[in-house]
């Protein structure tokens, strides 16, 4: 079995062999849940703290959802009442929660590399429920699912990837993924919501939607983030529907077959026509949902196994992890 991580910080650690481990025990998992009765026992006995710094309403749920049906113990946080609110810090709230023994803690934070400092104070599993503008690993494999799933493959393909970019950890989760995927990257976006020097990424680079959706076969597209923006990037939300905002015209530059997708939440008429988002026929974004719930229960069945395979070596050797 390929993935033998500790933690699920980023895509930008996991092997093309890692991605595929995770997409096809997801895909069981697929089925699993769509079943009346949705639970196994592979993570019995173990206990998952989510604590999520910033507000989520997928990821925070199906991270829930995903370890109540694996079997585990699952407590959410509520940051917004903790001891966090009289000054304590991430580190020392983390360190509070480790001497409980949980065995995964689900970390969402506004700081990039927050999680990853995290990691490096706890004996416990931790994944990455998504770091300022870093990464969201758990959105770019239920995304890759998704489009594997709808195009019968996860290469080989052009994804048009368009909107808020130099905001987005979805749109960098998703780059670094589709590269090693060795798919055809685009950005489509205005210059002053790109990064700057991206295209070094090994992307195309457009500020035209007409221009960069020629050909594609995947549309995806992204939250405008306001509240990570500390100044004018546009000028005005109708301004920017109208060059960048998906509607069925600008669609139609896409392949016919061409599937919609969006992390969510969205903000209808901003980046997305309302119309084209509930297309049952070109929309796949309830599809990224039921997804994000088996993916996540893959990248935690396989840590656990990979926490317990560690655990067992640790007691042979009279060590303790
Ligand atoms: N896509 C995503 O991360 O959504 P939430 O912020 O609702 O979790």
């Amino acid at each position: 079995m390929a993935f033998r991580a500790r933690h699920l910080l980023g895509i930008e650690h996991l092997t093309q062999e890692d991605i595929r481990t995770i997409l096809d025990l997801a895909d069981r998992y697929v089925e699993l849940n769509r079943r009346t009765v949705k639970r196994t026992d592979v993570l019995a006995g173990m206990t998952q703290i989510n604590m999520f710094f910033e507000n989520s309403t997928r990821t925070q749920s199906s991270f829930e959802l995903a370890g109540k049906r694996l079997g585990a113990d699952v407590m959410n946080m509520s940051m917004q009442t903790s001891s966090v609110k009289k000054g304590e810090t991430l580190i020392d709230t983390a360190m509070t929660l480790n001497a409980m023994h949980p065995d995964l803690l689900v970390v969402r934070h506004g700081s990039s590399g927050a999680v990853n400092l995290l990691a490096e104070k706890v004996n416990c599993a931790v994944l990455n429920a998504g770091d300022g503008k870093h990464e969201h690993p758990t959105q770019a494999l239920l995304d890759a699912l998704t489009i594997r799933r709808a195009k019968g493959r996860i290469g080989r393909l052009t994804v048009a990837i368009c909107g808020d970019v130099a905001h987005s950890r979805v749109a960098r989760s998703n780059l670094i993924l589709l590269n090693k995927m060795e798919n055809r990257v685009r950005l489509i976006g205005p210059p002053t919501l790109m990064p700057a020097g991206i295209s070094e990424f090994g992307c195309e680079v457009f500020d035209d939607m007409r221009a960069g959706l020629e050909g594609a076969d995947v549309v995806m597209m992204l939250r405008l983030q306001r509240e990570r923006m500390d100044g004018g990037f546009i000028p005005s939300e109708r301004e920017y529907f109208h060059r960048y905002g998906l509607d069925a015209e600008k669609l139609s530059y896409a392949k016919d077959d061409a599937i919609v997708m969006h992390p969510g939440p969205m903000n209808r008429g901003v980046e997305i026509d309302g119309e084209i988002a509930d297309d049952i026929n070109r929309s796949v974004i309830q599809e990224q949902v039921e997804m994000g719930v088996a993916v996540r229960m893959a990248c935690m069945d396989l840590l656990a196994q990979n926490l317990r395979a560690e655990r067992g070596r640790a007691a042979t050797e009279g060590t303790y992890v």
